[in-house]
């Protein structure tokens, strides 16, 4: 075994339109995000070792194959099964200031960082399909039954219209300009297995009911295209608006995420909704004229907030 260290990196990701929608086979938009994790691999002694340095409090430390309920134990031992390295001698450490379970993008992330890290260790190379194909087998630890979009658009980058399917659709997303934004997060009140079970129930009790809301999301995501590649931010934030109530709706938003974005609105956001899972976890607030004002609402609210320029 080569001796020599392996790096990898891979951005955040925020759902512009359509998450759990696209669940059930609808459109969804995401993009990545300026901000993500990089791992490095050397080599170590003992079980394969893996250390995140900013995630949990004080850290998070695990083994590869260690008994326990820890996703995250499970999701590096799975890597290092794709990539025939289960058993060897190393030690991972991931940094980086994507926040842990939120809805952006953590988990993609961490796969497909830690992925591209085992990947340049062993020196064999990993892209394309192949590296989809494993980023699906490291999500499935996590989410259960992952759409695809999170890892697609974490691995591919930029801004995608996404639809799965036995071999899932991804364009690219022009955007005629970037989007300025705000993302504020709060701590998850359920995971994302939680909130994706928990809408299949409610859904499978009442599909018409359900698969009209889910249409509807389908069409939000279609119009989102349309006004993110003519630029019209005006509709793009109604759109926005729009998402948000469907996904209350479905029964996805908390009281967290409901504050956070009636703050976000009043303080000047032309739109904003629910970005990921939910069950508490972040918001995308469009703020053209002062996203500075909305973000600090938000921080004096006792939110965590970023500004940042989608695309
Ligand atoms: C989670 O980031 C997005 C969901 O639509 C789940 C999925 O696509 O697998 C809620």
């Amino acid at each position: 075994m080569s001796a020599r260290l392996g790096t990898g990196a891979a951005p955040g990701k925020v759902i512009l339109f359509g998450e759990h929608a696209v669940v059930y086979g609808q459109p969804a938009v995401a993009a990545a995000m300026s901000t993500g994790l990089g791992a490095t691999v050397e080599p170590a002694s003992g079980a394969p070792a893996l250390r995140i340095p900013s995630w949990g409090r004080g850290g998070l430390e695990v083994r590869a194959g260690e008994a326990g309920p820890s996703s995250i134990a499970r999701g590096f031992t799975r890597a290092l099964e794709v990539l025939g390295l289960a058993g060897e001698p190393l030690a991972v450490t991931i940094e980086g200031d994507l926040p842990l379970g939120v809805g952006l993008g953590s988990s993609a992330a961490f796969a497909v960082s830690l992925l591209r890290a085992l990947a340049d260790y062993r020196a064999v190379p990993l892209g394309g399909a192949a590296l989809l194909a494993a980023a699906a087998e490291v999500e499935t630890v996590f989410h259960g039954t992952p759409s695809g979009l999170d890892h697609t658009v974490v691995t591919r980058g930029g801004c995608l219209r996404f639809a799965r399917g036995e071999t899932p659709a991804f364009r690219p997303v022009r955007l005629a300009r970037p989007l300025p934004a705000v993302i504020a997060w709060s701590p998850r009140e359920g995971s994302t297995r939680d909130a994706v079970e928990g809408l299949r129930a409610r859904r499978d009790a009442l599909p018409a009911a359900y698969d009209g809301l889910f249409a509807a999301m389908g069409a939000v995501a279609e119009a989102g295209v349309a006004a993110l590649e003519a630029g019209d931010l005006a509709t793009v934030g109604r759109l926005f608006d729009l998402n948000h109530g469907y996904l209350n709706a479905c029964g996805v938003s908390s009281l967290a995420n409901e504050t956070m974005v009636a703050l976000a609105r009043r303080h000047g956001a032309v739109g904003a909704k629910l970005t990921g899972a939910g069950l508490g976890g972040a918001i995308i607030a469009l703020c053209p004229d002062d996203a500075e004002g909305v973000a600090t609402a938000l921080v004096d609210a006792g939110f965590r907030a970023i500004v940042s320029r989608i695309g």
